[in-house]
């Protein structure tokens, strides 16, 4: 099983403020770029790169870009920056360094030649990829390396360091990025960050033992210029306000976070709300960012905006708007009810793996028809298909904008949403979402939310699991909820996946404080087991958690028996979505297939 772990230092995980523009008066707007990529050299290259592709070249001349027309439009102190400034590090000796490079990629990175990088014979490999191994002699200093090249080839060039001297005892130090983990070269060792499991196979003997500085994928998108880097989006924003969407970040008894987006031609926001039936409408006041992708030509920068309604009446609907006070631009109103104070009754929705796909609004449309008074959505990751591809939300929020304006989604994150390693920031940025998760983690990687009588802990797949096991612990420990529910992507009892770091630090959790739903996704089938207790099925419910897979898009069928600890199971193309209907000691889950049939039912009383 692929496994997707994000390294990029929590420094990157935070904004990144820069000076990105101004509401009038007031302070610097913060920007959050879709993907964080090392602030340096080459970041700022690649952005001047890109804005001056936008000013002089059409889409067309832009998708037509290959490496021969980069570098003819590249300056040579560009150039110089991509062939040097991109990976660095200072050796303490003069060293021997080895680029292992990906056979399959296309076209040589431009600078290994050119700078004196000369290929050898010599090959490395693991279960995907064979490496070819290129070398250079550096004194000692400043060791500088170049760009994996203007493609996005995910097997991105590795390094190994050697002592150019029989004998010299290598250090490596100030390294470029910062955070660069040191590791051995040898069989068993990993190379990528997002993907440990992914080990080397084959490591020739003049190799062995070598410093190894493994990396991640995404690195690889850093000079994204040709194969379909340039992007559009189908829903540019306007100013006028869109994008609505409704989290929880607080109680969802008595707050509501609303969010929503325009272009920058708006520096204010503001929520105006009142009790339904009431005269009097209170205005709060809304936090904005800048959000940017600059690979999408038709709406590189977008104005969002996020405010918190608080101190609300439980079980109450509420009207709303949102928009520019000052130009008076304001969305239609929408409603939302506050969640109940009491044990009431309550239904809500889930899916998983909706990759921002049109087959979800008919599914999602057919669920509200059938349970119209569900009170939120949420999904077990892969929300879209690529999470720093600011066009991909615009899609998947542009689809669901009916849904998510009326009803809170609470989303879970994917390996989709947090692709190759280059961090979650761009489904952070735009929901605001409870910020109680694991320390050490950025908020809302991970979080909890109490609904009713239920708690619901939704856990990052693409963090290691030991680092919120704690956490779990603890939020499992001190919550007197009648249901627990736990939702995260990988499943750990499914024919298709293996998850023992799951099943070693959150299984047992589960077991221990008697989890009675788990909801996951990712393998693209549905799967029900019977209530598992230490991966054994147990005897009812009452001792044991019911694992769920979900998927919301039709797949291709899989050629897979059902497993003995499955109850219910669908392997062919079909998509699901289910729903939980919470009453007092009795939990009902339902789930519909793509035509609207209820295909699954159990019902767990207490
Ligand atoms: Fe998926
Ligand atoms: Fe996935």
């Amino acid at each position: 099983m692929k496994k997707h772990r994000s390294f990029l230092p929590a420094v990157l995980v935070l904004l990144q403020l820069v000076t990105g523009g101004f509401a009038a008066g007031a302070q610097p707007v913060p920007v959050v770029r879709a993907s964080q990529f090392p602030a340096g050299p080459v970041q700022e290259v690649m952005d001047g790169i890109v804005a001056r592709l936008h000013a002089q070249k059409s889409l067309d001349e832009m998708r037509a870009l290959d490496d021969a027309r980069v570098m003819a439009f590249i300056t040579p102190e560009e150039r110089d920056t991509l062939a040097t400034k991109y990976w660095c590090f200072d050796a303490n000796v003069p060293v021997i360094v080895s680029v292992l490079r990906d056979e399959a990629q296309k076209v040589v990175p431009f600078w290994m030649a050119e700078e004196g990088f000369a290929k050898t014979a010599l090959e490395v490999r693991n279960a995907k990829y064979a490496y070819e191994v290129w070398q250079k002699t550096f004194p000692a200093g400043r060791v500088g390396l170049g760009i994996n090249g203007f493609e996005k080839h995910r097997p991105h060039y590795i390094v190994a360091v050697r002592p150019a001297k029989a004998g010299d005892k290598v250090a490596l130090s100030n390294f470029f990025p910062a955070d660069q983990q040191v590791s051995k070269l040898a069989k068993g060792a990993y190379v990528y960050h997002d993907w440990p499991d992914l080990v080397l196979t084959r490591v020739p003997r003049e190799l062995k033992g070598q410093i190894l500085l493994p990396t991640i994928r995404g690195r690889a998108r850093e000079a994204h210029l040709i194969d379909d880097a340039f992007r559009i989006t189908a829903h540019p924003a306007t100013p006028a306000p869109d994008q609505i969407a409704l989290t929880w970040s607080g109680d969802p008894e008595t707050s509501q976070a609303i969010q929503w987006r325009t272009d920058l031609s708006v520096d204010n926001g503001t929520v105006r709300s009142r009790k339904q039936g009431s005269t009097d409408w209170t205005s709060t006041p809304a936090a904005c960012c800048i959000i940017e992708d600059r690979m999408v030509e038709n709406n590189a920068r977008v104005r969002h905006f996020t405010a918190e309604l608080t101190g609300l009446a439980p079980g109450t609907v509420y009207e709303y708007t949102v928009g520019a006070d000052k130009d008076g631009r304001r969305s239609a109103p929408a409603a939302f009810t506050t969640a109940p104070s009491d044990a009431k009754p309550f239904t809500f929705l889930w899916m998983s793996d909706t990759h921002n796909r049109p087959e979800t609004v008919p599914l999602l449309e057919k669920a509200v028809k059938r349970w119209p008074d569900t009170a939120f959505l949420n999904v077990s990751g892969d929300n879209v298909g690529t999470g720093q591809y600011g066009n991909d939300w615009d899609t998947l929020l542009g689809r669901w904008a009916d849904f998510v304006k009326n009803r809170p989604y609470l989303p879970g994150m994917g390996n989709h949403d947090s692709i190759d390693g280059l961090g979650p920031e761009l489904i952070l940025a735009l929901f605001d979402l409870p910020k109680n998760g694991p320390e050490g983690m950025a908020p809302g990687r991970a979080y909890s939310l109490r609904y009713g009588n239920a708690l619901f802990v939704m856990l990052d797949v693409t963090e290691a699991p030991e680092k919120q096991a704690e956490w779990l612990e603890n939020t499992l420990k001190n919550t007197d909820a009648t249901w627990k529910f736990a939702v995260f992507h990988f499943p750990p009892f499914d024919p298709d996946a293996n998850e023992p770091d799951i099943k070693k630090w959150w299984v047992p959790l589960f077991d221990r404080y008697h989890v009675d739903f788990a909801l996951t996704g990712h393998v693209h089938h549905y799967l029900r087991t019977k209530p598992l207790r230490g991966g054994r099925v147990a005897a009812s419910p009452k001792d044991g958690t019911i694992y769920c897979v979900t998927v919301s898009i039709p797949g291709s069928p899989q050629h897979i028996r059902k497993p003995r600890y499955a109850e219910a199971a669908d392997f062919a193309e079909n998509a699901f979505c289910n729903a939980f209907t919470v009453d007092g000691n009795r939990c009902t889950m339902q789930a519909i297939d793509q035509d609207g049939k209820l295909c699954d039912e159990v019902t767990v009383e207490k």
